[in-house]
């Protein structure tokens, strides 16, 4: 297969193989807990099909020690690919969990017919290099409601629901929650010690937390031990909290996480594409006591899969990615992860 695609401004000529190349670098793009990127790709001989695998050997062992958090950054690894494969002009065919004795093996892609993309995924193929995650206050204008309707759409095609906590007495659970768990986390020597082995050039980079955890209304994860040192809360701006939302699904199977993890990309691209950030806050949903209070008390029985905030800021940063080569491989050299 030879294939051609719009980069800005010039047409590209890929030669066979290129396709996958490109789809790994799109899917790198995805995010993945503290930058963790738990996944490598396989390209099945000359661009017929695309693996997405998880690389279990990357998730955090003590905050993500079953995994679902590395399934859902695989997920929007996944989004990424589709929306990549749609901008070369080809439909995506997608086989979730294709080989059931492989666990692993999370997805396969393959090329369907031509047609055009529309231009909700143009839109969203051209925002995943500008999609960053913010860690901070947002800017005081809120996210209009209309948006936040179609950012439940984009949520429900992938079969997950976005819900807005808006109502005050909500936000102070959800709030006192997260507290609870930095809190828990930060008391834990060993998590604490995980954490700070993920930041640096290859993880979270301190540029990228910027801001004291501290000042909106959700504790932010402490990369950098700032609570510790310097106390908080600190200039603490409520009012700069952005639209805090939860991304929950109806079980809380492998599957589910793939399709969290696809509907999160999905919002955060649409969103990203329309000078909307996010900002994420998913540490009680690390801890099985405070993520069942969660699912019983704001998300009506569903399993809550993500918390993000959301707002307009100019402040995010690029957070580093491996190289194509060291994610990508053969169908054939799979073995060797
Ligand atoms: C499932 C999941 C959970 C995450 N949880 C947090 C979090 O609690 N706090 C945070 O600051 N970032 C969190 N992140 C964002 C990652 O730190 C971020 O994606 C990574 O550092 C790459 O940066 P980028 O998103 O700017 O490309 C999470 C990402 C995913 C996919």
């Amino acid at each position: 297969m030879s294939l051609s695609y719009e980069s800005p401004g010039r047409a590209v000529h890929l030669a066979p193989g290129h396709a996958a190349l490109y789809l790994a670098r799109a899917a790198s793009l995805a995010p993945s807990p503290h930058n963790s990127q738990p996944w490598f790709f396989a390209e099945e001989g000359h661009d017929h099909g695309f693996e997405v695998h998880l690389d279990g050997g990357r998730r955090m062992i003590l905050t993500d020690p079953g995994g679902r958090q590395a399934v859902i950054a695989c997920g929007a690894a996944l989004l990424n690919v589709r929306m990549a494969v749609r901008h070369l002009g080809f439909r995506p065919a997608v086989e979730l969990l294709p080989e059931p004795g492989d666990s692993a093996f999370l997805a396969h892609v393959g090329y369907a017919a031509h047609a055009p993309a529309t231009p909700d995924e143009t839109l969203m193929a051209r925002a995943m290099p500008h999609r960053h995650t913010h860690r901070g206050p947002f800017g005081p204008d809120p996210v209009p409601d209309t948006f936040l309707d179609d950012l439940r759409e984009h949520a429900r095609a992938e079969g997950a629901v976005l819900q807005v906590i808006d109502a005050p007495e909500k936000l102070r659970l959800l709030a006192d929650l997260v507290r609870t768990a930095e809190e828990l986390h930060h008391a834990d020597r060993a998590h604490d010690a995980e954490l700070a082995r993920c930041v640096g050039p290859d993880g979270v980079p301190p540029r990228a937390c910027r801001h004291h955890p501290d000042r909106t209304l959700l504790a932010g994860r402490d990369y950098l031990g700032c609570v510790r040192r310097f106390g908080g809360p600190y200039r603490r701006c409520p009012g700069r909290t952005g639209t805090v939302v939860v991304l929950s699904t109806p079980h809380d199977r492998r599957a589910d996480w793939l399709r969290s993890g696809q509907a999160l990309q999905r919002v955060l691209l649409y969103a990203a594409a329309h000078q909307v950030m996010a900002a994420f806050h998913t540490q009680p949903l690390e801890l099985p006591t405070l993520r069942a209070e969660i699912q019983t008390r704001l998300t009506a029985g569903r399993f809550p899969q993500v918390i993000l905030r959301l707002g307009r800021t100019t402040q995010t940063w690029c957070t580093p990615r491996r190289p194509p080569a060291e994610v990508l491989g053969r169908d054939g050299l799979r073995a060797r992860w």
